[in-house]
């Protein structure tokens, strides 16, 4: 039997091992944990989600705080169509936070970004183009299109120097999405130089509606793989979503995939962005406390752990400091269902919100725990600790272990007490 060591993916002149961690918003999937992935020559991913926000928390800067200065004004005010993005500070802050990152990167891997279109704040377009070519301005090896069908993404950098060399990529769920994108990006004349197929058993949003159990990743992936070779189109296909052994990422490998994406058995290791504390809940999740629900006001159905915080908390919309998820009018789901929450509770200070969640707030303080599919399976990836929690892994014992691991065992880590004892 294969394992995934045994393939390579070839993107341009690098060759690679076969992982890619997927991108895994508002600093998941911290430049640490895309930055080990690089050293052990695989892909990883940062995101440019809230990246303002990030850069603030990592490098003291105080863009949220200015942002929520200029603004204050319109805090009560349900039209938040005023509140817009300074570009030159979304600018500054994304080259930050790539370059930063792109300084440390060490070994023959890559480190490439999750950029969600869905995060329209308030000027889809404008906001989008000045994240992508601030990325490429600070030396990314890659751009993951994400959340989103990005019919017009690769026109906002066609001018750019690096437009060729840059390697792209976009992530669909269906062979209609990657049909429709390559149509109306073959103005470009640039291809695309791998596709994420994301199934419906990833984390985060879902390419799906609430049908998403009707669907399997397997399907999906064979039917893009068969078309992709119909039209002699030499582009690596990369199925995510409940890929949890090296054995099931082989079986892909074996069926053709160029790579595999994965990022929930990352959630848990030490370079994750997630607190430890939200991290032992994720271990602790039994498939029961996992659901799909239609929280999210970008309107994909995500699935997210049921008992954590982002459910029906009561917060006032955020907007003027964050505001990422504002439409092209300065509206957001959210802010809707909070007013209709208050009107029918009159005279009430706190009401819970059941219908939608502050997406924005919640991903900032890790509120938000959304997950994989195959998050309960977490806690047999690791030991128990004495105390009843988990001891957490290091992002090269989940990477070697997807590379090397076979008949679909899962490696745990050596014990806690013996790393202490040396
Ligand atoms: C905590 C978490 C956050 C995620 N956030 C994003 C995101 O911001 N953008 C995105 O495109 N995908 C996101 N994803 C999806 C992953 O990048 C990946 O494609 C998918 O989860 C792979 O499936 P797996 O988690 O079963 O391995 C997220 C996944 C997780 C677990």
């Amino acid at each position: 039997m294969k394992c995934v060591d045994d393939f390579r993916l070839q993107l341009g002149k690098h060759e690679l091992v076969p992982i890619v961690i997927g991108g895994m918003g508002v600093d998941i999937s911290t430049a640490q944990l895309a930055l080990e992935a690089a050293r052990l020559g695989g892909v990883g991913h940062i995101s440019d989600a809230m990246v303002p926000t990030v850069t603030d928390r990592r490098f003291n800067t105080k863009f949220v705080k200015n942002k929520l200065a200029q603004y204050k004004f319109n805090v009560e005010n349900p039209d938040k169509s005023v509140v817009r993005f300074d570009l030159g500070m979304l600018e500054e802050a994304t080259r930050l936070h790539v370059g930063n990152t792109m300084q440390q990167k060490q070994g023959s891997g890559l480190v490439f970004i999750n950029c969600m279109e869905k995060l329209t704040m308030n000027a889809p377009k404008e906001t989008l183009r000045v994240r992508m070519r601030a990325a490429l301005d600070a030396g990314i090896d890659g751009i993951t299109l994400a959340a989103g069908l990005h019919l017009g993404s690769f026109s906002l950098i066609e001018d750019h120097p690096r437009f060729r060399d840059v390697k792209l990529g976009i992530i669909v769920s269906s062979l209609r999405a990657l049909q429709l994108f390559l149509k109306k990006n073959s103005r470009c004349g640039r291809m695309p130089d791998y596709v994420v197929v994301e199934g419906p058993l990833a984390g985060g949003h879902l390419g799906f509606g609430m049908d998403w159990a009707q669907y399997d990743l397997a399907s999906i992936f064979t039917e893009i793989r068969d078309w992709l070779r119909a039209e002699q189109l030499d582009i690596p296909l990369i199925p995510a979503g409940g890929i949890f052994t090296g054995s099931d990422a082989a079986g892909f490998l074996e069926a053709g995939a160029g790579a595999v994406q994965v990022a929930t058995r990352f959630t848990v290791a030490r370079e994750c962005g997630l607190p430890e504390k939200v991290q032992q809940e994720y271990f602790k999740s039994s498939e029961e406390d996992i659901e799909v629900n239609q929280l999210s006001p970008t309107g994909y159905p995500m699935r997210m752990i049921k008992h954590c915080p982002a459910i029906g908390d009561s917060i006032r919309p955020n907007c003027e400091a964050y505001g990422y998820l504002l439409d092209a009018k300065g509206g957001c789901s959210y802010i809707d269902a909070y007013h209709k929450a208050h009107a029918e509770n009159p005279g009430q200070r706190r009401v819970p919100v059941w219908e939608k969640t502050c997406l924005c707030t919640h991903m900032r303080n890790f509120d938000c725990w959304t997950c994989g599919h195959y998050a309960y399976r977490l806690k047999d990836t690791t030991h128990l600790r004495g105390d009843g929690s988990y001891q957490l892994l290091s992002a090269e014992h989940v990477f070697l272990d997807y590379q090397h691991s076979k008949d679909n065992k899962i490696a745990l880590p050596r014990r806690e007490e013996c790393l202490m004892a040396g």
